[in-house]
């Protein structure tokens, strides 16, 4: 998609350093968006598929001649995801978009062998997190006007996971939080629809990211997920980027409360 649609436009990241919210974030910026990249460190995950991973995504931002800053965010943290808001509004005077891709999955274990430790921190990052970043969104998008132009006065987008529309087995508890990202966005997109301000979400399938090398790189696991996977490849982050971009177009502003899975068909049904 070309053109400049959001220039002027501040976007504020989470988990922006590598995969699904790097390439959001560049290609945002690519769109004339401003940058703030939050995440816990600037540099991305060394196990990620980026072709240029000695680079931070502030720094790719800039080569191709756009504007970011980087934030050092742990979601989970309040205190920091209040004083990034903060930092994005003094430095850039206004806020957006904001797409929380920040998460946090582990390696399967079954049900019975997940303890507290794990639903905390699942619970804490997963929902915790996304519901604070969004909340700290939608007032500082309420002491903005509406853009007549754009036709939203904010937009936020979610990134759950296709674990949030079907049950996938060895993950209880990152299902449950990405179920609750997906029901999330619809109870919040009910209540700011008059106020003009989107909330949708994407339940992304099997993307090759750093956080999903592990799984790719085991050849029984892999198995499982092409065999569930219709598309004959798997996902890569641009595929979610491109996604998240849909959800900021102008033709877009009358889009709220919809989770999208961007999944090559993982979630239809089970293929012959
Ligand atoms: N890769 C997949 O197959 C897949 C599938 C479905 C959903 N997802 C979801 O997509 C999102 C993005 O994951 P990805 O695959 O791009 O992984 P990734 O590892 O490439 O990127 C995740 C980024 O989030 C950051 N992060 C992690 N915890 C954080 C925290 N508490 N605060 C701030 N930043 C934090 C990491 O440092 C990293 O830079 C996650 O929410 C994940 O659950 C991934």
């Amino acid at each position: 998609m070309a053109g400049n649609f959001l220039q002027g436009k501040v976007s504020l990241v989470t988990g922006a350093s590598s995969g699904m919210g790097r390439a959001t974030a560049l290609l945002l910026a690519q769109h004339g968006s401003k940058i703030v990249c939050c995440d816990l460190r600037p540099e991305p995950n060394p196990k990620g598929y980026e072709a240029d991973l000695d680079k931070t995504t502030v720094q790719v931002i800039e080569q191709n001649g756009g504007e970011a800053i980087f934030q050092q965010v742990d979601i989970s943290n309040f205190p920091q995801v209040e004083a990034a808001f903060e930092q994005t509004v003094a430095k850039f005077g206004r806020l957006d978009i904001v797409v929380n891709c920040a998460g946090l999955w582990v390696p399967f274990r079954k049900f019975v062998d997940e303890d507290d430790e794990l639903w905390s921190k699942m619970m804490a990052i997963n929902l915790g997190g996304t519901s604070k970043v969004c909340r700290l969104a939608l007032r500082q998008f309420l002491k903005q006007d509406v853009d007549p132009a754009w036709g939203s006065r904010g937009r936020i987008v979610n990134i759950s996971s296709c674990s949030g529309v079907i049950a996938y087995g060895g993950q209880v508890a990152y299902c449950a939080t990405k179920a609750a990202i997906n029901h999330l966005t619809r109870a919040a997109a009910i209540d700011h629809a008059q106020d003009s301000i989107n909330v949708n979400c994407i339940a992304p399938g099997v993307v090759e990211t750093g956080m999903a090398r592990g799984n790719i790189e085991n050849k029984d696991i892999i198995k499982v997920m092409k065999a569930a996977t219709p598309w004959p490849r798997l996902g890569k982050a641009d595929d979610i980027a491109e996604a998240v971009l849909n959800f900021c177009t102008p033709a877009s502003q009358w889009v709220t409360g919809q989770v999208l899975s961007v999944d090559g068909g993982m979630t239809l049904g089970v293929p012959a």
